[in-house]
């Protein structure tokens, strides 16, 4: 069996960005965790992240704790909840309906611990 868990596995879109994750949960709590790492050179593109599987018709948040690259690795998106550029980027918002990427990180790497959950 494949190991999905504590492992460091290449993003969706390809981009050289990658994800390991640390748990998902279903019914009846939809909420899932994961450790994102942009190394240089590579960016996560502007996408949305439409709900899928057992997310799916439900309103997806996310609230990501990022330790930022030494260069580069900007996040942006359309609109978000809440966000704080303190010693630790701090965001809060709807990947579903909202397009959002990280620009590409040109110094060091870029950590986003990322927690998600469904209503
Ligand atoms: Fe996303």
């Amino acid at each position: 069996m494949k190991k999905k868990y504590f492992k460091f596995t290449e993003g969706r879109q390809r981009s050289g960005y990658e994800r390991m994750k640390i748990f998902s949960l279903g019914r009846p709590l939809y909420v899932d965790c994961y450790l994102t790492r942009v190394k240089a050179g590579a960016a996560i593109r502007r996408h949305k992240d439409p709900m899928r599987g057992k997310w799916k018709g439900k309103k997806h948040y996310r609230l990501n704790f990022v330790k930022p690259a030494k260069k580069g690795g900007i996040f942006s998106s359309e609109a978000t909840i809440f966000l704080w550029n303190g010693p630790v980027f701090i965001c809060f918002f709807r990947p579903d309906i909202c397009w959002h990427e990280v620009s590409q990180v040109e110094e060091g790497a870029r950590y986003a611990l990322s927690f998600g959950w469904a209503r």
